[in-house]
């Protein structure tokens, strides 16, 4: 039995269909990604998938049990972290802990032994006993996983666990999902914008836009799919409709993309192509601002299936965290 199971999981409020007409399949032990740009259904997806949305329609099993008419089973079943941190700044590490523990109903003569095991786990045994409101955020965004994995789920959501860290506390983080993964033995589904971070964590990896999914795939197929190489063109001045006519003849290129002044290429020789584009270039009197040669990496991938590039717009969540602040101080 598949760890999770959507089957045309569609979502909508009022007008906006935030979830259309996804199905797919996550194995046991697997790490599935959703890879999407804001506002692309990923954290509709997992609310769904938590018991706290209602799809509108289709169907989504958890280890076999029904989102709708199990509830219960499937949160039993599952750990869930939020795109938000949850943990409580004014009690320490261990009491966050603890207070997750109660709420999750842990028997008592287990819950010292978990905790234990779990700071451990993600290195902050030391700094347990210190208030959170002393933490940085990496180090929140562990503690807030730790309590998710108390109850030992069969399936953990992560809904961007990385989302507003820096690179280097990003890639710890990404350590720590890699060990808890390891330890643990269960399926990860998480979400992400972040396609760095899809392509070290992910096994596979469905890329969702406008509610969509656009594919599925590991990412080495999805980077092996686009050819070996990106060819990246800026032309100067507007009119290259003939220039793109022309290139889309050269032999070895696989795919076109344009957006604005900006056209990317996915060729499978590009050593070869590049000759025949400065050709081009020089017959049509069109000028080339900037070229490049690189390999694909899944920003590709996505401009290739969406047609547009992912928009790391990280200012969103330092407003939200802003927000967040002014309230604690205001409290
Ligand atoms: N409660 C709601 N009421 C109305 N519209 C909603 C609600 N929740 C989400 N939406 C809309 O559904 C769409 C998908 O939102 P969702 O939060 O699932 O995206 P996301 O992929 O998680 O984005 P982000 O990267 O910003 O977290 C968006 O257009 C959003 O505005
Ligand atoms: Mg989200």
């Amino acid at each position: 039995m598949n760890s999770i199971e959507l089957k045309s999981l569609t979502k909508s409020f009022g007008d906006v269909i935030a979830v259309n007409d996804i199905s797919l399949s996550v194995k046991n032990e697997e790490i599935f990604g959703f890879l999407g740009p804001n506002g692309a259904g990923k954290s509709t997806t997992i609310m769904i998938l938590t018991t706290l949305l209602k799809p509108t329609s289709g169907q989504a099993l958890i280890s076999g049990f029904d989102v709708m008419t199990n509830a219960k089973q499937v949160r039993e079943n599952i750990g869930y972290v939020q795109q938000e941190t949850t943990v409580d700044e004014y009690l320490t590490g261990r009491e966050n802990l603890l207070l997750q523990a109660k709420l999750n109903h842990i028997p008592k003569n287990e819950i010292n032994k978990r905790i234990d095991e779990l700071l451990e786990l993600i290195e902050l045994s030391e700094k347990q006993d210190k208030p959170v409101g002393t933490y940085s955020g990496g180090m929140r965004k562990r503690l807030d996983i730790a309590g998710g994995l108390l109850h030992r789920p069969k399936v953990l959501f992560l809904d961007e666990p990385t989302v507003g860290l820096d690179i280097q506390t990003r890639r710890k983080i990404w350590e720590y999902i890699k060990k808890i993964h390891d330890e643990y033995e269960m399926a990860i589904f998480l979400t992400t914008h972040y396609m760095e971070e899809a392509d070290k964590l992910c096994d596979r990896i469905g890329i969702i836009d406008g509610g969509k999914i656009q594919v599925i795939d590991s990412p080495e197929n999805m980077k092996k799919a686009m050819g070996n190489e990106v060819i990246s063109i800026i032309l100067e001045g507007e009119n290259y409709n003939s220039f793109l006519s022309e290139i889309k003849k050269i032999e070895f290129v696989n795919k076109i993309n344009e957006d604005g002044s900006k056209i990317t290429l996915f060729a499978s020789n590009g050593t070869e192509v590049i000759p025949k584009i400065f050709q081009i270039s020089s017959e049509l009197n069109i000028k080339i601002t900037s070229i490049s040669l690189t390999q694909p990496t899944l920003d590709d991938v996505f401009i290739s299936y969406t047609g547009h590039e992912i928009r790391d717009d990280d200012s969103r969540f330092n407003r939200k965290r802003e927000h967040a602040k002014m309230r604690r101080l205001r409290a």
